[in-house]
């Protein structure tokens, strides 16, 4: 049987292929600079790994944020979910395309486990997630920044999605009457 037309099996609409950041649309680019930038201001006392994510919205606002860490490690967020929490509490609720950047020298750093559900809650079908190797900067301001986010046009970006990272994710549930 084909699985792909069971009713809530969720399959990957997008093939998942690795790109080289110049050859990516000017929207995805923007995404990934400001994932980049909102990285600097990770709170990872514990980790020392910084991570930066931003989502684009339906109406095409970017949501970004970074990962804030807590000395009991478990209520620590991730970057994923402090730009999705950003987003919600502002009243958006549907995304198009996402980007993730944090720095492993040979690594792409996908979100992990449980942010792949949160993603998977606000994705209303298959969205496109870009992940990057993070730009290394010792910019002391925004437009240092800028400067050294020039330089990524030589890397490879991951061009994924949330039902590839996903495959048959949990959606909902229905309320089962006795
Ligand atoms: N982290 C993220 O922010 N996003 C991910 O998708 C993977 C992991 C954070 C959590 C923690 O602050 C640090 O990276 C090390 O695990």
């Amino acid at each position: 049987m084909d699985t792909t037309k069971v009713t809530g099996l969720k399959k990957a609409d997008l093939p998942e292929t690795i790109q080289l950041y110049k050859d990516l649309d000017v929207s995805v680019k923007e995404l990934l600079k400001s994932a980049n930038k909102v990285r600097l201001n990770a709170y990872v006392p514990y980790s020392n790994f910084k991570v930066g994510a931003a989502f684009r919205s339906k109406c095409g606002r970017i949501f970004n944020g970074c990962n804030v860490e807590n000395a009991a490690f478990s209520p620590s967020s991730c970057a994923e979910r402090t730009a999705i929490c950003k987003a919600v509490s502002e009243g958006v609720r549907e995304f198009t395309a996402a980007a993730v950047v944090a720095y492993q020298e040979d690594a792409f750093t996908t979100p992990c486990g449980v942010c792949r559900q949160f993603i998977m809650e606000f994705a209303h079908g298959d969205i496109p997630l870009y992940v990057a190797k993070a730009v290394q900067t010792n910019a002391e301001d925004l437009k240092e920044l800028e400067g050294d986010l020039e330089n990524l046009s030589t890397d490879n970006v991951l061009c994924t999605s949330i039902y590839n990272l996903l495959p048959n994710g949990f959606r909902n549930f229905k309320k089962i009457v006795n």
